[in-house]
């Protein structure tokens, strides 16, 4: 699902559709049988995986925690780098054409700051990724290894017995901007299933201007999905919704657009 030379040039507009496609015929081809129930992969795998192939267009991938159902996932990132990471070592023959085991908070062990330009990590929070100190370090790391303008897609499940450590306590997160995810409509959304729900991070860019850091505005990408009412919901996948400081919010100053990279 690279996309050729003549894609990546294309307009946004294009580029969606194309990334839309793609992805619609991957799951098809692995997952032939309707998924009515897992609302939250459909949003993962046709929502934020071709938006972001389409908009973002990451060079360099890492995606933490992999099990067998979504061995298929490399498919979505041909030709480009991707990395996976999961501390189970019987998950490997899963993971990526990279592939580390290991627990998440020691990824400061193997990369290099400013290297992903999208970091995913999907029911990992919760799911073995649970103690508070743990959680800071992954967190943390994550946001060193992201380029500016690097994206952090956290895929979490909002019920009492998988919050470790409610995330607006989490002080590692706080160095973040809560991002615009336009087909969502959202900074974050929650799924229909198991309280299943998606926040997006941006790493700001900074540059320094005669001595002072500012922030570089990205140019805010639009929605071209078009199938989300005005309440983030197709009265199917689930809504939009708030967390804290992680509310949702119309381009306000904390969630101002996203990254610089962003076409
Ligand atoms: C519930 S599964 C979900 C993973 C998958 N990404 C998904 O979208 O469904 C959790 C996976 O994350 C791995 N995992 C949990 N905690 C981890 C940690 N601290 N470091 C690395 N991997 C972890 C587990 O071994 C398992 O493969």
């Amino acid at each position: 699902m690279g996309g050729g030379v003549s894609v990546i040039r294309a307009s946004p507009v294009i580029r969606d559709v194309y990334y839309q496609y793609l992805a619609w015929k991957v799951v098809r081809k692995h997952v032939p049988h309707r998924r009515h129930k897992y609302a939250d992969r459909r949003v993962l795998e046709q929502i934020i995986v071709p938006f972001i192939l389409s908009r973002l267009q990451p060079r360099t991938v890492l995606e933490v925690g992999r099990e067998p159902y979504e061995a298929f996932y490399n498919e979505f990132f041909v030709g480009r780098e991707l990395w996976t990471i999961d501390w189970d070592a019987s998950r490997a023959r899963f993971g990526g054409p990279k592939h580390i085991v290991d627990d998440a908070a020691n990824l400061r062990n193997h990369f290099p700051e400013r290297y992903f330009d999208l970091v995913l990590m999907n029911g990992v929070f919760g799911w073995g990724l649970n103690q508070p100190e743990a959680v800071e370090k992954a967190f943390a790391a994550v946001y060193a290894i992201l380029v500016p303008g690097g994206l952090f897609v956290l895929g979490w499940n909002d019920t009492p017995d998988l919050v470790p450590v409610p995330l607006d306590r989490v002080q590692s997160l706080k160095q973040f901007t809560p991002y615009f995810f336009a087909p969502l409509n959202g900074t974050s959304f929650k799924c229909s299933t198991y309280e299943h729900t998606y926040n997006f991070f941006v790493k700001w860019t900074q540059v320094t201007a005669w001595g002072t850091w500012r922030r570089v505005p990205g140019r805010v990408p639009s929605s071209r999905f078009g199938r989300l009412d005005q309440d983030g919901t197709d009265g199917r996948l689930g809504s939009r919704r708030g967390l804290g400081h992680y509310r949702p919010t119309a381009r306000s100053p904390a969630s101002p657009g996203g990254p610089c990279r962003f076409s």
